[in-house]
C-alpha cells in the first residue's frame, strides 16, 4: 500500500530522499523510549569510543565543535563539553530542537546514567551535566545551513544513514559534515550498521540507507586522515531496526584539503 505521505499520484519512487520524511514528525518520546531511557551496551560502547577521541584534545581547546543532526540524544553533547567552549546541536526538526531546548536547563534524570560513564572516563567534565550543557546552543536548521570549514570539529550520531534511502544522498551528507571543519579539523561518528527503513514503535517509516564499514570507509577515505573505522556488534537489548550493529569513525580533515 502506498503511505499517504508520499501518495502524489505518480508512479512509485526508487528511493525515499530526506526531503520526503517530516522530520517535524519524529517521534520524541517513543525514540528516547525505545532508545534512550536507559543506558544499553551500545551506548556505552559509543561513549567509549567519543570519549577516548575527545580526551586527544586538551580542557576547552576546541572553539567551537558541531553535533550535526543532534535529534532528542544528549549523550553526544556530554563528552564534547570537556573540550569545546561552543557546542553548536544542529537539528531541523521542530520536535526535536523544542525538546532539546529544554533540556539544557533541566535535562531529564535518565540522562545521568549517561553523564556519569562520561565524567567516569573524562573527570575535566563539571560535576554536574546541566553545567556542561550550557556550552551548547541548539540551532533550528538542516545540513544545507551548515557553513563550510567554520567548525574545528564535528560529531554526526546516526544521521547520514538513517535520513536518506539513496547513497548519493548519504554521501553528500558525510560530505557536508567532513567539510563542516577547517582542513585539519576533527571528526567522530557513528552509524547503524546494515539498517533499513526503520519504524520507531508502530509509526511511520523512516528512511535509512544500509551501510558497513566498508561503505563508511569508502566516503570519508579521500578527504581524510588518521581515519579509524570500527565497529559494535548488535545490541540485543535495543529494538530490531533490522540493523547488524553500529559503525564507528573518527578522522582528521586533511590539511591540503581545499574542495568546499
Ligand atoms: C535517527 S535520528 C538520530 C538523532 C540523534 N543524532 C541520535 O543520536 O539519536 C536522525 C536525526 O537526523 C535529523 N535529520 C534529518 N534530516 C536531516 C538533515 N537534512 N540535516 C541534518 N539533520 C537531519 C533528524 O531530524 C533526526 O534528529
Amino acid at each position: 500500500m502506498t503511505d499517504p505521505r508520499y501518495d502524489d499520484g505518480l508512479p512509485p519512487r526508487r528511493h525515499r530522499f530526506n526531503a520526503d520524511a517530516d522530520w517535524d514528525q519524529w517521534p520524541v518520546t517513543a525514540y528516547l523510549a525505545e532508545n534512550y531511557r536507559r543506558m544499553h551496551a551500545s551506548d556505552a560502547a559509543v561513549i567509549r569510543h567519543h570519549s577516548a577521541f575527545y580526551r586527544q584534545f586538551p580542557a576547552d581547546g576546541v572553539a567551537r565543535s558541531l553535533e550535526f543532526g543532534a535529534g532528542p540524544n544528549l549523550y553526544p553533547l556530554m563528552p564534547a563539553a570537556a573540550v569545546a567552549r561552543r557546542i553548536d546541536a544542529l537539528e531541523p526538526s521542530a520536535a526535536n530542537v523544542a525538546y532539546l531546548a529544554g533540556q539544557l536547563d533541566h535535562p531529564d534524570p535518565s540522562w545521568d546514567q549517561f553523564y556519569a560513564l562520561c565524567r567516569e572516563l573524562d573527570p575535566r567534565l563539571p560535576a554536574n551535566l546541566t553545567d556542561a550543557l550550557s556550552r551548547v546552543r541548539v540551532l533550528h536548521a538542516d545540513a544545507t545551513a551548515v557553513p563550510a570549514g567554520a567548525y574545528d570539529l564535528a560529531s554526526m550520531n546516526f544521521v547520514a544513514e538513517s535520513v536518506t534511502e539513496d547513497a548519493d544522498e548519504f554521501a553528500g551528507l558525510c560530505g557536508i559534515f567532513i567539510h563542516a571543519v577547517r582542513p585539519g579539523g576533527h571528526l567522530v561518528a557513528a552509524f547503524m550498521e546494515n539498517m533499513p527503513s526503520y519504524h520507531i514503535g508502530a509509526g511511520l517509516t523512516w528512511p535509512a540507507f544500509p551501510v558497513d564499514t566498508a561503505a563508511v570507509r569508502h566516503v570519508f577515505a579521500p578527504h581524510t586522515e588518521r581515519l579509524q573505522v570500527t565497529r559494535v556488534d548488535k545490541d540485543p537489548t535495543l529494538p530490531d531496526y533490522g540493523d547488524t550493529g553500529m559503525v564507528l569513525l573518527q578522522a582528521a580533515r586533511i590539511p591540503a584539503d581545499d574542495d568546499e
